[in-house]
């Protein structure tokens, strides 16, 4: 099944947004299969964002991607990675539609609350960066008797 990797930044953290961000993912039917709470190292940022070394706006990322927690998570199911990119909205809040998580919660491209891989190669270079194999959590969604 498609996976992709998916982190809510320090700021939407900061603003109590996690619960909002996981229960879309659930609502829409994607299956959480690994997440952890974690302060990013300088190290693992410059690994994630590799190929923004360099760009002007890098020093602020690194600085504002490494103050604070953010939630690491692993989404599976079709055709999440592009999925998850069209219920990110575009990476500049403003130009964000209403009804995406940028668009509902976001003013600044410098803050905008949530990261997803743009990519299946990326999604599974992204997941080596935050989990080890052993983090994914292989399980089926059970019918019980006590559910109705
Ligand atoms: S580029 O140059 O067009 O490829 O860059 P872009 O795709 O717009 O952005 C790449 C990631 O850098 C983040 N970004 C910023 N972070 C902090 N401050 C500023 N000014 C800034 N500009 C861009 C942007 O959110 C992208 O991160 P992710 O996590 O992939 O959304």
């Amino acid at each position: 099944m498609e996976q992709t990797y998916v982190m809510i930044k320090p700021d939407g953290v900061q603003r109590n947004l996690v619960g909002d961000v996981i229960g879309r993912f659930e609502k829409k039917g994607y299956k959480l299969v690994a997440i952890k709470l974690l302060l990013l190292t300088e190290e693992q940022a410059k690994e994630h964002y590799r190929e923004h070394v360099g760009k002007p706006f890098f020093p602020g990322l690194l600085g504002y991607i490494t103050s604070g927690p953010v939630v690491a998570m692993v989404w599976a199911g079709k055709d999440v990675v592009s999925a998850a990119r069209k219920m990110m909205g575009k990476t500049n809040p403003l130009e964000a539609e209403p009804g995406t998580i940028r668009g509902d919660y976001g003013l600044d491209i410098g803050r905008n609350v949530i990261h997803g891989a743009d990519s299946v190669e990326s999604a599974q270079r992204e997941i080596a960066i935050y989990f080890k194999e052993d983090e994914s959590t292989s399980y089926e969604k059970t019918i019980e008797e006590w559910q109705y």
